[in-house]
């Protein structure tokens, strides 16, 4: 039996058309940076709620959920239409795997996401843990278009707190993006396009894997890795791939 929780949105941030931020007031139990929760509105007598990862760290006192619009989809549409001081459930059970404390040591940690997973990231980099662990971090972001790139301003603040040990790098596939890598995360793995330009390795020895998002995505990456020689990652045998799926 779900537990639920009522909230309040204070504030919504419009990244694009289709990519928001909501930023609610609620009161949960505590959680691991990298957990989620789910989210729901009752829509025609009916409660339709979805998993959606914490923007938040643990300590900060509102919530945020980084959401795109699925045109299709039951619940997104009508996220995006909800308004600042309207109500909205929260369930009251964070849960979750794709933490840290789940993640073994490493020197290096990348931090590879597609689209609203740069969220769970951006979480996990707001706790004193992954600087405290790793030397070097590389946060990956894949997008379609540069417009679907968001959370500057944070990103940028990590790069001022840790210039020497913190390096963002953004994917955009479908356009010309000065600054961005151009084409998928997976083409840079393949080609050690992505090394060369962190002057970082990926490597059996060193090396921690994150990998959040589009469930292709996932794949693909986690199979590259697998050919330079990297295993993912279970309680049973430690390894070096860490992955969560957004969908099916
Ligand atoms: C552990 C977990 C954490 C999640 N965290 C987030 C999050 O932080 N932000 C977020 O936007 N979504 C997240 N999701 C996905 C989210 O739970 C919903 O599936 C999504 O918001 C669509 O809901 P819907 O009812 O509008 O669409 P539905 O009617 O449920 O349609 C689902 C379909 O939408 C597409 N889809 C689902 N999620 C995405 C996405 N993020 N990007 C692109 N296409 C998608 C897929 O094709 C999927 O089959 C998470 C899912 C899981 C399992
Ligand atoms: N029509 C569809 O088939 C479809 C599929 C997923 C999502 N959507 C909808 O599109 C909207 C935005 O989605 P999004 O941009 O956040 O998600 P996305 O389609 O997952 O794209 C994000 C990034 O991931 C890349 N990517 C996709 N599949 C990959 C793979 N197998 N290996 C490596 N990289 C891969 C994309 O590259 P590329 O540009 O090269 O694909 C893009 O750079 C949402 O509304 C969603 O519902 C539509």
């Amino acid at each position: 039996m779900t537990a639920w929780t009522e909230g309040k949105l204070i504030a919504k941030k419009h990244w694009n058309d289709t990519l928001f931020s909501l930023h609610i007031e609620a009161s949960v139990p505590a959680f691991e940076a990298g957990q989620f929760t789910k989210i729901a509105l009752d829509i025609e007598d009916k409660r339709v709620g979805r998993p959606y990862s914490f923007v938040n760290a643990p300590h900060e006192g509102a919530l945020e959920f980084y959401v795109v619009k699925v045109p299709e989809g039951e619940l997104t549409p009508k996220l995006l239409a909800l308004e600042v001081g309207e109500s909205i459930w929260v369930q009251t059970r964070p849960v979750g795997f794709f933490v840290l404390s789940e993640v073994p040591e490493g020197k290096t940690l990348w931090m590879l996401a597609s689209g609203t997973a740069l969220g769970v990231f951006l979480s996990i980099l707001k706790t004193t843990t992954p600087w405290q662990r790793f030397e070097n971090i590389v946060l990956c972001h894949a997008v379609r278009q540069s417009e679907s790139l968001s959370h500057h301003d944070l990103i940028g603040q990590f790069k001022t707190q840790y210039p020497n040990q913190f390096q963002f790098v953004p994917f955009v596939s479908r356009e010309e993006s000065p600054g961005a890598f151009a084409g998928r995360i997976t083409t840079a793995l393949e080609n050690g396009s992505l090394e060369k330009h962190t002057g970082l390795t990926i490597s059996s020895e060193d090396t921690q894997v994150m990998i959040c998002g589009n469930p292709e995505m996932v794949k693909e990456s986690m199979q590259v890795l697998q050919s330079k020689g990297l295993k993912k990652h279970t309680r049973k045998e430690a390894g070096h791939i860490t992955i969560e799926n957004y969908w099916k």
